[in-house]
């Protein structure tokens, strides 16, 4: 009976050591120490055991018994450790996994539109001022040499936030700003946001965009306005665009224009975005700075001259991209915006 006991436990940890995984020495352990293992019908058979070897042999078998229970324990352990190594190997994170679950966004159609119109405008030397939205009526209208009856003053068309204060109803209070600073000679534009109090339909909305243009140094023409006005549309719209410029009227500009560009849907041909004219809806007020908004400013309009103009952003934008109604610009309807 020794030897089998020898050669059992023998086997039994040649085995175990041998076990790859936790159902191996599952089996194993049913196989030893099970009801019907190899040492249990061992310590069973000790009846045919004489009476003088029983007691030895009993406590042979136990000891070899615990053994076996030792060896599986430990082996266990390994096989744990094994396993979380071999996890901890398998989730290494891959930073680079999933790189396309988030696909890359761009500007709205209104900030694209503006940073390409500062560009074009900074090629062509200009500087890119900002100006607040909040201003003063003194920036907005006084200075600007608009009448105290001027219909743009009413409550019904500019934000008051006091009886000084309004939300600026276009970008030509920023004119104002730069030329009391007094560094002349002035090329600048500025682009932001504009308010007045429209009623939201497919052209207007009561907060929009604009870009000012102000030129002020000595000799400065009606010539020079044409012709950076010509330059920046064609650039922005394409060479076989067409400008048409129309006689206006602004308080701070002497002589005023306002300024259209050919339909780019149907390059002038007549289409039902253009009503049929050619043209395309009205894109800018420019002019001549008036004279007295240079004294205003503390500037001697005998030696110095000045063109500015002004010009819708959104309408810009809309005509660029092809749009009949300004509100696509706010909604956020992602449908839209996917396009371009
Ligand atoms: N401020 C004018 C407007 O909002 C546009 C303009 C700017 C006209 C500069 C002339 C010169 O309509």
């Amino acid at each position: 009976m020794q030897e089998k006991v020898n050669t059992l436990v023998k086997n039994a940890t040649e085995k175990i050591e041998k076990a790859n995984n936790l159902n191996e020495l599952n089996d194993l352990r049913v196989k030893y120490l099970g009801k019907k293992g190899e040492i249990t019908s061992l310590l069973k058979s000790l009846s045919s055991v004489s009476k003088e070897e029983r007691p030895k042999m009993g406590k042979l078998l136990n000891e070899k018994r615990n053994e076996i229970e030792k060896l599986l324990k430990q082996k266990t352990q390994v096989i744990n450790e094994q396993k979380v190594e071999q996890k901890i190997k398998e989730e290494t994170i891959d930073v680079t996994a999933n790189r396309n679950k988030y696909t890359q966004g761009h500007l709205n159609l209104i900030n694209e539109t503006m940073r390409q119109l500062e560009e074009l405008f900074l090629n062509m030397g200009f500087d890119i001022v900002s100006g607040p939205e909040i201003d003063t009526v003194e920036n907005c209208f006084d200075d600007l040499n608009s009448p105290k009856n001027h219909p743009s003053r009413d409550l019904t068309d500019t934000f008051y936030l006091d009886k000084n204060v309004v939300l600026r109803p276009h970008t030509s209070s920023v004119q104002i700003r730069v030329m009391k600073e007094g560094n002349l000679p002035i090329r600048m534009v500025s682009a932001g946001r504009t308010f007045r109090n429209d009623e939201v339909d497919d052209t207007h909305s009561p907060m929009f965009h604009q870009m000012e243009c102000l030129v002020v140094d000595e000799n400065v023409s009606l010539a020079n306005l044409k012709d950076t006005i010509n330059i920046f549309i064609k650039n922005m719209f394409g060479e076989e665009i067409k400008t048409r410029f129309r006689p206006h009227y602004f308080p701070f500009t002497e002589p005023s224009l306002e300024v259209d560009v050919t339909c780019p849907i149907c390059k002038g041909k007549g289409c039902s975005a253009c009503n049929n004219t050619g043209w395309s809806m009205e894109l800018l007020g420019a002019g001549m700075v008036h004279p007295n908004v240079l004294e205003n400013c503390g500037i001697d309009s005998e030696k110095y001259t000045g063109f500015a103009f002004g010009m819708g952003v959104d309408r810009i934008a809309m005509v660029k991209y092809g749009l009949d109604d300004i509100r696509l610009l706010y909604d956020n309807d992602k449908r839209f915006l996917e396009q371009f």
